[in-house]
């Protein structure tokens, strides 16, 4: 079982959050969700939904969940000798984005992701916000210098989407593949007439 990091902060795209957290289950992977105080707020606001059902709802799936107190520092992810496969945070917020660039840990969230950076893993952020301003320009630039993967959320449509959940999926692929895992869920481009 692979063990990953997701962190949900108080961006708009809760959507996201949640289906990165469903597949990874679903794949059987070990999964320690982390939320922002915002994160839960905003989740339950744009989904229209119950935190507490959900999570029932997660502990039923195949993988293993591990919920995680954004205020535990005392977690195993708040350190590096606890080795994991990834971490994303989906979606991150402008706020968590420019703590983190700037190395204030004051949460368990931000604080797994410092870890990745030390550590030299693999951490995958989803920024949203629009339009951007220099300073999240800055902070993304300043954090993919030390190659961390900034995959805002952006929908193709080459693939022609007809629903939200295929523009949503399609994003949750990318997301999983730089996660390194191989999956179905998006749409690769293999030339016009292929
Ligand atoms: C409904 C809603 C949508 C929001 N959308 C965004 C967003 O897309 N991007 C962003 O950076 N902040 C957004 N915010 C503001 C953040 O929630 C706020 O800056 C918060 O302090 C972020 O804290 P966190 O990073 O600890 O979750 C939104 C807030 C609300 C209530």
């Amino acid at each position: 079982m692979a063990k990953y990091i997701v962190g949900i902060t108080g961006a708009s795209g809760s959507v996201y959050g949640v289906r990165v957290v469903e597949e990874l289950l679903k794949l059987e992977n070990e999964v320690y969700l982390v939320l922002t105080d915002n994160g839960k707020d905003v989740l339950e606001y744009e989904l229209d939904m119950d935190f507490n059902k959900w999570i029932e709802h997660l502990r039923k799936q195949r993988g293993k969940l591990i919920l995680c107190n954004r205020n535990d520092m005392f977690s195993s992810i708040a350190s590096g000798s606890f080795k994991t496969d990834g971490m994303v945070i989906v979606p991150c917020s402008m706020g968590t984005l420019s703590k983190l660039s700037n190395g204030i840990t004051d949460n368990l969230l931000i604080r797994a992701a410092d870890v990745m950076i030390k550590e030299k893993r693999n951490l995958v952020l989803v920024p949203r916000e629009t339009p951007l301003n220099s300073i999240h320009l800055k902070n993304m630039l300043f954090l993919s210098n030390l190659n961390v993967t900034i995959l805002p959320p952006m929908p193709a449509f080459y693939h022609r989407p007809k629903t939200l959940d295929e523009m949503v999926n399609s994003t949750v692929g990318r997301i999983l593949r730089s996660l390194h895992i191989e999956n179905q869920l998006y749409h690769e481009w293999n030339g016009k007439n292929q």
